[in-house]
């Protein structure tokens, strides 16, 4: 009998316009076709700016998941546009992408990221060591405002962060 072996998620920053074409298509599938968030397209200014992330997670050749970060100033990032297409849900997609946000905000300085979490997800952020700070309207919906410390990898001119979970690599 033959075993089948779950294949690896890569999260890796979008890189050329077949990446960022496909990281669009995973946004627009889950924001605008499935939740109806946005009506016509779940673009907006930060996807124009030279500092932002386009991040794809690759199951194989296929993208099935996104996520966007970008500094706000100060050591700030935000994370957002964090998307796995239905089909691949609960396959192990979402974490690492959100672990990848994390880590790749940490290794640019980053001292601390937030997000505008949708309510049904406050769990899922939860266990991977961020903190709810409140309710908020976000996008014209209910969301959660979440952050988490970013640790500064090792050999980083600043002092590192041990006091908080979740910031660790991998996924
Ligand atoms: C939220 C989302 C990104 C999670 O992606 P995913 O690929 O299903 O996540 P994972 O498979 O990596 O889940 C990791 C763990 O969290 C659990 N989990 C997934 N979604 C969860 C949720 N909403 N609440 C609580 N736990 C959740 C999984 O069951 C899994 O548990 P396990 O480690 O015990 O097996 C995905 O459901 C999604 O794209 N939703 C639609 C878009 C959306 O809501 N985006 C976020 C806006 S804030």
């Amino acid at each position: 009998m033959t075993r089948s072996v779950a294949r690896p998620v890569v999260c890796a920053i979008a890189t050329g316009e077949d990446e960022r074409a496909a990281h669009h298509r995973v946004r627009r599938a889950v924001f605008v076709d499935e939740q109806g968030v946005f009506a016509d397209d779940d673009l907006d200014s930060h996807d124009a700016r030279d500092d932002v992330l386009h991040v794809v997670a690759r199951v194989g050749e296929e993208v099935v998941g996104t996520v966007r970060l970008f500094p706000l100033g100060d050591g700030l990032w935000q994370g957002d546009r964090l998307a796995v297409l239905g089909a691949a849900r609960t396959a192990g997609a979402g974490a690492p992408l959100v672990r990848f946000a994390v880590a790749t905000a940490a290794a640019r300085g980053g001292r601390r990221m937030i997000a505008h979490v949708q309510p049904a997800n406050q769990r899922f952020f939860e266990r991977l060591g961020w903190t709810a700070q409140g309710a908020e309207d976000y996008a014209g919906r209910p969301h959660v405002f979440m952050t988490i410390r970013l640790a500064q990898p090792a050999g980083h001119d600043q002092a590192p962060v041990l006091d908080e979970p979740g910031t660790q690599l991998g996924g």
